[in-house]
């Protein structure tokens, strides 16, 4: 966070603060100038610590910058905590990312008589600048930059310039808000959407110079910028939690709504699917031979979903790769070829750095993301927005169901150019897109069932989710939801893989999840279920609300409404959310910011 402007800014810091927590909570700090000094306050821990220390004396000014971090280089501690300056306190300096070059900087800088403070990389801008400060920030930042590689973004104020900051992008996200008469900085949109809807999205390798006369944009070379502000139409009520205990639950239950959001607009007619932001040549969707998807996470569990979807639907092969394997593989990807880019936050190092591989290889990049103007979507061909809105709960639920609904409309477009679809058989996928959020609506309706059904995992020590085809696939998803936030270890595997080694772990009261939806395999994961229930595991099913038989396979059997096999992971998902959520609840863990990890993981 940064601000420039007439107010007192360790309150805006800090509110900006609470609203970035969900990158990253495990210490947080802000730097204020009042005209003569730089005052820090800074502390490990959640932002709590840091108001409850600014609440003894916040200290006075108009200019600062604030940081909440997630660790990548020393532990969380009071020194470790952003921000950083260096020995005269003459620079303050707040980043995110990662200076890859720190430690030959660091040894240099030692060389010649510097001490440290802490153990980050961070630390060691603020030297540079420092060494480089000639009487102008801006300067000083560009060429202590030129020094340091990395992917980060940083935020940079002088003691000896009050009424100044200076920003550099390079890569991890940043955007400058414009207020009346005052100035924002963030590294996101939601903590200043309530200020200002007014942003500038700074692209990689620009920086900004803050000043109360406004704001300039210039690249790292010295090239001025001209951009126009983007306005911003979320509601800043998206981005609170609106009445629910916390904004996992909240954004499981707006579910329904995003559904019928993401299909809005992008349905013509009753059969024909139109989608805004995808442009392909002609003649590319009719040649082509090979798609690859590229994802980490939840995004990657929704890319597992695709690939059975776009295989089954369009008769193309598909490979999903971790993006994390795929940037450091030698992949055969080739011209021609689609590579789809699957991320909530558009900022995930490891999916840019795949895209950005796979773009090399010739591949035209397809993103699905739900970030308005995030790195990924810039750096795409096409982008197929997930219209989710801000997810702020670090285990993602609407995004994931958000990106499902891309995959199929981009089946039913991309099978309609391929000739896969008549348009009656479009007309039925469409049909049953549309009576998703009608379905999802009746298992909400439900959710206090499924709470009771937290209590079969008092005490679990191992759970585990199983599933065949798209059922796995889903599987995969509850059991990371699971894992996450409630820390019991988890694990999926598709249904007919128990036997060959897993089952030896399965004993009495073990509960297995089984997700039964699939009517050409349903027979043969039915077999899987009876084998862990002949060892005593306590079985829960999901299955749909027809399924006469699925009682008689599982102890517990959580029923979803009807419809085609295909569409079920949208719904089968939900079940899986609400289970995750309620045994971490139980456990009292706070589910909303589950330890050791971040919303946007913007590192490597
Ligand atoms: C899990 C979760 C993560 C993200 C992953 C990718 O609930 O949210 O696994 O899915 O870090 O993030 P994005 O989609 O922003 O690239």
């Amino acid at each position: 966070m940064g601000y420039v402007g007439p107010a007192e800014a360790a309150p805006i810091l800090v509110d900006g603060l609470q609203r970035l927590e969900y990158r990253g909570y495990d210490s947080a700090g802000i730097a204020v100038h009042d005209g003569t000094v730089v005052a820090i306050r800074k502390a490990e821990g959640k932002l709590g610590r840091l108001v409850a220390m600014l609440d003894e004396h916040t200290p006075a000014g108009s200019t600062g910058i604030g940081h909440t971090r997630w660790a990548t280089h020393g532990p969380p501690t009071d020194f470790n905590a952003h921000p950083h300056t260096d020995p005269a306190g003459d620079i303050a300096v707040v980043h995110n990312g990662i200076i890859e070059n720190f430690l030959p900087l660091k040894e240099r800088l030692g060389e010649s008589g510097a001490s440290f403070a802490s153990d980050t990389d961070t630390e060691v801008l603020a030297h540079l600048i420092a060494e480089e400060y000639d009487g102008d920030l801006k300067e000083a930042v560009r060429r202590a930059v030129g020094r340091a590689q990395g992917a980060y973004a940083l935020v940079a104020m002088s003691r000896k310039e009050p009424g100044r900051i200076v920003a550099v992008r390079m890569i991890s996200p940043l955007i400058v808000g414009l207020g009346d008469g005052e100035t924002f900085l963030a590294s996101d949109i939601p903590a200043i959407l309530h200020r200002t809807r007014s942003i500038l999205v700074i692209e990689n390798g620009e920086m900004v110079d803050v000043t109360p006369d406004g704001v300039t944009i210039e690249t790292l070379d010295g090239a001025a910028v001209e951009r126009e502000p983007l306005e911003i139409s979320w509601n800043a009520e998206q981005a609170e939690k609106g009445g629910y205990p916390h904004f996992m639950i909240k954004e499981i239950f707006e579910q329904p709504d995003v559904i019928t959001e993401t299909l809005s607009g992008r349905i013509s007619g009753t059969s024909e699917v139109v989608l805004d932001g995808v442009a392909f040549p002609d003649g590319f969707v009719e040649g082509l031979d090979k798609i690859w998807i590229t994802a980490c996470g939840t995004a990657y569990h929704a890319g597992l979903v695709g690939k059975e979807i776009f295989e089954r639907k369009l008769r193309i092969p598909v490979d999903v790769v971790y993006a994390h394997e795929l940037r450091y593989r030698d992949p055969i990807i080739r011209p021609g070829s689609l590579t789809i880019a699957i991320s909530q936050s558009g900022e995930t190092a490891d999916t840019l750095a795949a895209a950005e591989l796979a773009r090399s290889r010739g591949s035209r990049l397809l993103a699905i993301t739900n970030v308005v103007g995030s790195t990924l979507s810039r750096i795409s061909d096409d982008v197929l927005y997930t219209r989710a809105g801000p997810e702020i709960a670090v285990a993602s639920t609407k995004a994931y169901l958000a990106m499902l609904i891309g995959e199929y409309l981009l089946t039913v477009a991309m099978g309609r150019a391929r000739g896969r679809y008549t348009p009656a058989e479009s007309a039925d996928m469409i049909t049953g897109l549309r009576h998703l959020p009608q379905a999802a609506e009746e298992i909400l309706e439900g959710a206090a069932d499924i709470a009771e059904l937290a209590e079969a995992f008092d005490g679990a020590e191992d759970v585990y989710f199983l599933g065949r085809g798209v059922d796995y696939a889903v599987a995969m998803e509850g059991s990371l939801k699971m894992k996450e936030i409630s820390y019991i270890h988890s694990e999926a595997m598709p249904a007919g893989e128990l036997k060959h080694g897993t089952l030896a772990l399965v004993t009495r009261g073990t509960p297995v999840v089984t997700v039964l939806t699939q009517g050409d395999v349903y027979d043969k994961t039915v077999s899987a279920l009876q084998e862990v229930k002949a060892r005593g595991a306590h079985t829960i099913a999901v299955a749909y609300a027809d399924d006469a038989d699925a009682h008689k396979h599982a102890d517990r059997v959580i029923r979803i409404p009807r419809v085609p096999d295909l569409l079920s992971p949208v719904l089968s998902a939900i079940p899986l959310q609400l289970l995750a959520y309620h045994v971490a609840d139980a456990r009292g863990h706070d589910i909303d910011q589950p330890r050791n990890l971040a919303k946007s993981v913007t590192v490597e």
